[in-house]
């Protein structure tokens, strides 16, 4: 079970994880970062269960999680009016565990838009922002973040789309030390959002993906969109190019389809 101590012990920050919440059973910890947001818990507070009853992914889905094995946590922020976050927030969010991944496993995990987690094409870790708005200024945003990391088998429904930091590294991988690693390049990237932008974790995002040139499908608000990617809006859109127009997707659901050969990252070079 994971303790509150052993969380803490050694962790170097600031801010994030100034309160740890930690449950064995929850519905999610998203639910209950949001109500005590709500209830004015300070920034970086923190919410981490060991088995989640009702752990949510994005589009609705449900997020399924073995007890014991994996890190499924929530963090609270409060960007204020930082423009841009809603959007950008889960590219940030994104970088930041995958470097938190790579720097304890070696293993770099790909970004895969708008936020998700890849090893080898499967799916290690989502990420789901929720976010409460007050007088048209963002409240809190709370970032959710789940991760197979011990986890070496999955239902039937996902065992062909997930893996696990285990089963990529064929070793068990520590989850106090990548929770601590996780809140670190988190409040590093989110500390330097203010004077630099959201620009550079664009930039690192990019360098994590290899989304670019790919033929990619994407559902968004009912209607499906085949077309190449492009790259990211300074917002932090997908775009795409679809029959010689180019489209910026702020929210979607993305089904990598194959490598586009006319595209110029992937066309031969002479
Ligand atoms: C997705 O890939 O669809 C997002 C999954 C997010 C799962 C995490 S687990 C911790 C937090 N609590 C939840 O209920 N969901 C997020």
């Amino acid at each position: 079970m994971l303790k509150e101590d052993t969380l803490r012990r050694g962790l170097k920050t600031r801010t994030l994880g100034g309160k740890i919440y930690t449950f064995e059973v929850i519905d999610s910890t998203n639910n209950c970062a949001r109500a005590l947001a709500s209830c004015w818990a300070p920034e970086g507070t923190v919410v981490i269960a060991e088995q989640q009853t009702a752990g949510k992914g994005r589009l609705g889905r449900t997020w399924q999680a073995n007890p014991n094995e994996n890190l499924t946590l929530s963090v609270i922020l409060r960007p204020g009016n930082a423009p841009g976050s809603v959007n950008l927030l889960p590219l940030l969010v994104s970088v930041a565990v995958s470097e938190a991944v790579q720097s304890l496993t070696g293993i770099t995990p790909e970004c895969k838009w708008p936020n998700d987690l890849l090893i080898g094409g499967k799916k290690v870790a989502g990420i789901l922002l929720e976010g409460s708005l007050k007088k048209e200024e963002l409240e809190f945003v709370v970032v959710g973040i789940g991760i197979n990391v011990n986890q070496t088998a999955f239902s039937p429904e996902i065992q062909n789309l997930a893996t696990s930091l285990k089963l990529a590294t064929g070793t068990d991988v520590n989850r106090e030390e990548l929770f601590k690693l996780i809140l670190e390049r988190l409040e590093a990237h989110y500390v330097s959002l203010k004077p630099g932008g959201f620009e550079p974790v664009l930039s690192l995002w990019q360098s994590r993906s290899t989304m670019a040139g790919k033929r990619v499908s994407v559902k968004s608000n009912g209607s499906v969109l085949t077309g190449t990617v492009k790259g990211l809006s300074p917002e932090g859109g997908l775009v795409l190019r679809s029959n010689g127009t180019e489209h910026t997707l702020l929210a979607g659901d993305v089904t990598v389809l194959g490598i586009d050969p006319d595209s110029p990252s992937h066309a031969p070079r002479h």
